[in-house]
C-alpha cells in the first residue's frame, strides 16, 4: 500500500494531481509539440504530414473539424485562426452529431479529427463516414498508434506526453499548437499572409512557453480569486473571437471538476439571454486581453457590473480600464491575438482546479466521466 502511493507520488512528480502536473506541464509539452517543426529563424514549418498532402489541403474547398469535448473546443480556436491567417473556410462539428445527420460531404473537402486519446468513439464513426465519402481526414491525435491515428490518412501528433487526469489541459494546448502550425504553413503555401506577417508569428510562437511560465507564477493570486467564488451556484464565462472558444472551454472544466454549473458565451450573446441571470451572486470571468474587440468586451464588462455581477477580468499586463471595473483581475503576457488563447487558457485551468480541490473533488477522476470513451 505504501509502496503504491510513493509510486504514485513520483509519477505525480510531487504534485498533488496529475491535473495540477499537467497544467504545469504545458511550456514543456508546446515545445515538444513545435520541436522539429517550426523553424523560425529559417522561417520554415516542417510537417510531414501536411507536406505529403499539400495539394490535397490547398485544393480543399472546406475543411471540416470533427471532435468531442475540449478537443472540440480547440477546434473552434482552429477555426478562427485558419480562417484568418489561411482564408480557408472551416465548419467545426460535433462529431455524435456529424456522424448521424447525413452530412454533405464532397471529395475534395479535408475532415480533421481532433482528439487527446484517439479512441473516441463518435469521432472514429464521423472518420468512417468521412472517408466512405471520399474526403480526406487528417488526424490531430496525442496517443501514439492509438485507433483514430491508424484510421486517418495522415496526421499529426500533439506530443503533449501522456495525459491521465480526465480534465483534459495540456492536450488542449498542445492540440491548438499543431493547428497553428498547420494554418501557417497553408498561409504560407497560399501566399495569404505576407512574409513580414508569417515571420513575426513563428517568432511569437517560440515566446509562447516563456509566456505560459509567467501566467503560472500567477498561481497564488488564481488561488485567492478561487477562494472567494468556490461557494457560487453559477458561473459565466465570456469571450470574444479568438477567445470565445476559450470561455467555453473554462466553463467546460469548471463543470467537470467542481460540479459548479458554467456556461460559456461569445460577450456579446450575453444580452440575448444571460444577461438575465446576472445578479451580485454571479461570477462572470471575462477574457479581455488587449487585443482586437477590447472595447467592445469592456462595455460588456460594464453591463455586467451595472447588474451587479461580480466580475474576474482575465487582462493583458498593465491593464487599467478593466482593473477599474473588475472584481478581481489575472494578468496575462501580452502576445498576437491568434495565439492569446494558448496564454487565456492557463489561468481558467487553475481556476478551475484550485476550486475543485477546497470543495474537495475528486480532481483526476470526477464523477461520471471517463478520460476516454469508447462507446456511443
Ligand atoms: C472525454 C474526456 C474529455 C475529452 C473528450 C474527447 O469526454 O473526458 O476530456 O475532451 O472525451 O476526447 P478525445 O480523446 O477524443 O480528445
Amino acid at each position: 500500500q505504501e509502496l503504491q502511493l510513493n509510486l504514485e507520488q513520483i509519477e505525480k512528480n510531487n504534485f498533488d494531481h496529475f491535473m495540477l502536473k499537467e497544467i504545469y506541464e504545458q511550456p514543456n509539452a508546446i515545445k515538444d509539440t513545435y520541436r522539429g517543426r517550426l523553424h523560425a529563424e529559417e522561417g520554415i514549418i516542417r510537417m510531414a504530414g501536411i507536406d505529403d498532402n499539400l495539394e490535397r489541403f490547398l485544393n480543399a474547398r472546406r475543411i471540416i473539424i470533427v471532435a468531442c469535448g475540449t478537443s472540440w473546443h480547440a477546434g473552434l480556436v482552429a477555426e478562427y485562426i485558419f480562417e484568418d491567417l489561411a482564408r480557408i473556410p472551416v465548419e467545426v462539428e460535433y462529431a455524435s452529431e456529424f456522424r448521424y445527420r447525413n452530412p454533405i460531404i464532397n471529395s475534395d473537402d479535408v475532415v480533421i479529427a481532433i482528439s487527446q486519446s484517439g479512441e473516441t468513439a463518435d469521432t472514429m464513426a464521423a472518420i468512417k463516414l468521412a472517408k466512405e465519402k471520399g474526403a480526406f481526414v487528417f488526424g490531430v491525435c496525442n496517443v501514439v498508434g492509438s485507433s483514430i491515428s491508424r484510421e486517418t490518412n495522415a496526421g499529426a501528433y500533439t506530443h503533449a506526453g501522456p495525459e491521465i487526469g480526465v480534465a483534459s489541459t495540456k492536450a488542449f494546448t498542445t492540440q491548438i499548437t499543431v493547428l497553428t502550425l498547420i494554418a501557417l504553413k497553408l498561409a504560407k503555401a497560399k501566399g495569404s499572409m505576407s512574409n513580414t506577417d508569417f515571420h513575426m508569428h513563428l517568432q511569437e510562437l517560440e515566446t509562447i512557453p516563456q509566456k505560459i511560465e509567467i501566467a503560472l507564477q500567477g498561481n497564488d493570486h488564481i488561488k485567492e480569486v478561487a477562494f472567494k467564488y468556490k461557494d457560487a451556484r453559477n458561473c459565466l464565462y465570456l469571450g470574444r473571437g479568438f477567445n470565445f472558444p476559450v470561455a467555453l472551454e473554462g466553463a467546460l472544466k469548471l463543470k467537470e471538476i467542481s460540479y459548479i454549473h458554467a456556461e460559456g458565451y461569445p460577450a456579446a450573446e450575453m444580452k440575448h439571454g444571460p444577461i438575465a441571470l446576472i445578479d451580485e451572486e454571479m461570477p462572470v470571468v471575462v477574457i479581455a486581453t488587449r487585443k482586437g474587440h477590447y472595447e467592445k468586451v469592456v462595455s460588456n464588462i460594464q453591463e455586467i457590473k451595472s447588474r451587479q455581477g461580480k466580475i474576474i477580468g482575465i487582462v493583458t499586463e498593465g491593464d487599467t480600464s478593466v482593473r477599474d471595473l473588475a472584481d478581481y483581475v489575472i494578468e496575462v503576457p501580452d502576445t498576437i491575438e491568434s495565439l492569446t488563447p494558448l496564454i487565456t487558457t492557463i489561468p481558467l485551468q487553475l481556476l478551475s482546479y484550485h476550486i475543485a480541490v477546497m470543495l474537495g473533488k475528486n480532481v483526476d477522476q470526477p464523477r461520471n466521466l471517463a478520460k476516454s470513451v469508447t462507446v456511443e
